[in-house]
């Protein structure tokens, strides 16, 4: 009983983590830096902040992220074993893809951001955001890309059509 509550609370979390995380990068590629390459701001202070946000929101969600998602796989995958194999499943490997592509978010936001508060240290506004809006982008891409990967687990998609 306990051991359920635990693990249907990690999966609320990761669900909400997963949204705030996916949802913070999206808005800032397709919202904030579109602004800022178009001459809405006239200070680099607020998105010097904004980034600072981002990228705290972006490094607590990724460990949030990792420790609920390995709960999750441990208690629902096996390695070797009977059950569902993490390598050799459908929803196995989708979970596998998930992990590459929560590597692939991380990194892309950290390097987004580094080059981004590079250029606003320059004293520049719209360079660092036009030259970083590509990265943010594919950011984006990539958090939708984990909505879909979950949605294929959980609706049994993959399973019915894979
Ligand atoms: C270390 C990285 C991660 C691991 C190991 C991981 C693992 C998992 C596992 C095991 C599940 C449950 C699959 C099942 O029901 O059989 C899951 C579900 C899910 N994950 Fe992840 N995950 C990771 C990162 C992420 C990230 C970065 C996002 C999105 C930003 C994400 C979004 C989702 C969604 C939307 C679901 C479906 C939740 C539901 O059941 O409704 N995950 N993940």
């Amino acid at each position: 009983m306990v051991v359920t509550v635990v693990s249907d609370v990690f999966h609320l979390v990761h669900l909400v983590f997963a949204a705030v995380w996916a949802g913070s990068v999206f808005y800032v590629a397709f919202v904030l830096l579109p602004l800022a390459r178009d001459g809405a701001f006239t200070s680099t202070k607020p998105l010097e902040v904004a980034s600072g946000k981002l990228k705290t929101i972006s490094r607590v969600s990724s460990l949030v992220l990792l420790a609920t998602g390995g709960h999750l796989a441990g208690n629902r995958y096996t390695v070797g074993g009977g059950g569902q194999d993490l390598f050799a499943s459908t929803n196995g490997r989708l979970v596998l893809v998930m992990l590459v592509l929560w590597l692939a978010l991380a990194g892309l936001i950290e390097v987004g951001a580094k080059r981004f508060e590079a250029g606003l240290s320059g004293k520049k506004l719209r360079e660092p955001a036009r030259e970083t809006l590509p990265l943010f982008r594919a950011a984006a891409v990539v958090g939708v890309a984990l909505f879909v990967v979950g949605g294929l687990i959980t609706t049994g998609t993959a399973v019915r059509y894979l």
